[in-house]
């Protein structure tokens, strides 16, 4: 199941958007706490793997939330002028982790992340044209590699081109959180929904689904999928997999 290249992904990676959801479709609140997601949240893990992927991305909420948790970069204004240039600080590493972070505000303190029992994963951060020289410099202080996909506004087509092209990335596992989802659902450039999910639910109103649209981008028409697969999995979930249609 690994590289399952198609005419769309001779330019860019596989993508897959894999995730654990509850009941109603959330992907965070009080029921990540109950002792139901920790069984299940192991499975997430599980099913990730059989994809073999290269690397997952998440947005910059889910960074600072679960990475940086809210860690400032320390920036020096007084820095050389740098041109919106790609920089590639570890080519072949095992694992990257993607960062969407496309003003610059994530405070990372090094080049990788360990997560669970996936290899240790290169940072490399999405940037746009907008981000400060200073950004790029602390990135460069931490050897952290970073792509620029788009002037103002993120492109993620772009970004995902750049991550085959510059780093070998042919199976990319999209994680969130509900924004970043839809950024590139709304691009076309998804090719399979997997969604693990929780026997459990709560009844908050004002936590993030797994597609939520940003104000800031134009409506798109609803998209439909195609099951591939249903499989039940230890502690009552089940792993839902899903083809997007044309
Ligand atoms: N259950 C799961 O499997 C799972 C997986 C991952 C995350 N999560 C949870 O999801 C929650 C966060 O989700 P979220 O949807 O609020 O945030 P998110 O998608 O992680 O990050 C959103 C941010 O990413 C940037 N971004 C995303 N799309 C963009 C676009 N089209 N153009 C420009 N920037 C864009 C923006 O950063 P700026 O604000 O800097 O512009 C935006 O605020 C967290 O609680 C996390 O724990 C759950």
């Amino acid at each position: 199941m690994s590289n399952q290249t198609n005419s769309k992904t001779v330019n860019r990676p596989y993508i897959v958007c894999h995730m654990m959801t509850s009941l109603n479709g959330k992907i965070t609140g009080p029921f990540m706490q109950l002792p139901e997601t920790r069984i299940v949240d192991e499975e997430y893990e599980r099913t990730n793997e059989t994809y073999h992927p290269h690397a997952w991305l998440c947005g910059r909420v889910t960074m600072e939330e679960n990475f940086t948790r809210g860690h400032k970069p320390e920036l020096d204004e007084n820095v050389p002028i740098y041109s919106r240039t790609d920089y590639v600080a570890k080519p072949n590493a095992e694992m990257y982790i993607v960062s969407v972070d496309p003003s610059g505000k994530l405070g990372w303190t090094q080049n990788y992340v360990d997560y669970m029992s996936r290899p240790r994963a290169h940072i490399i951060e999405v940037l746009t044209n907008k981000v400060t020289d200073a950004y790029i410099t602390y990135l460069r202080k931490y050897e952290i590699s970073y792509i620029f996909a788009g002037e103002d506004s993120l492109n993620c087509t772009l970004a995902a081109e750049k991550l085959k092209s510059l780093f070998d990335i042919e199976v990319l596992m999209l994680s969130g959180g509900g924004f970043i989802n839809w950024s590139f659902l709304q691009e076309d450039i998804v090719d399979e929904l997997s969604i693990v999910m929780i026997p459990v639910t709560d009844g908050e109103t004002d936590t993030v689904t797994l597609f939520e649209k940003a104000d800031y981008l134009p409506s798109k028409a609803p998209v439909a999928f195609s099951l591939k697969s249903v499989e039940a999995t230890e502690g009552d979930g089940v792993w839902l997999r899903y083809i997007v249609k044309n």
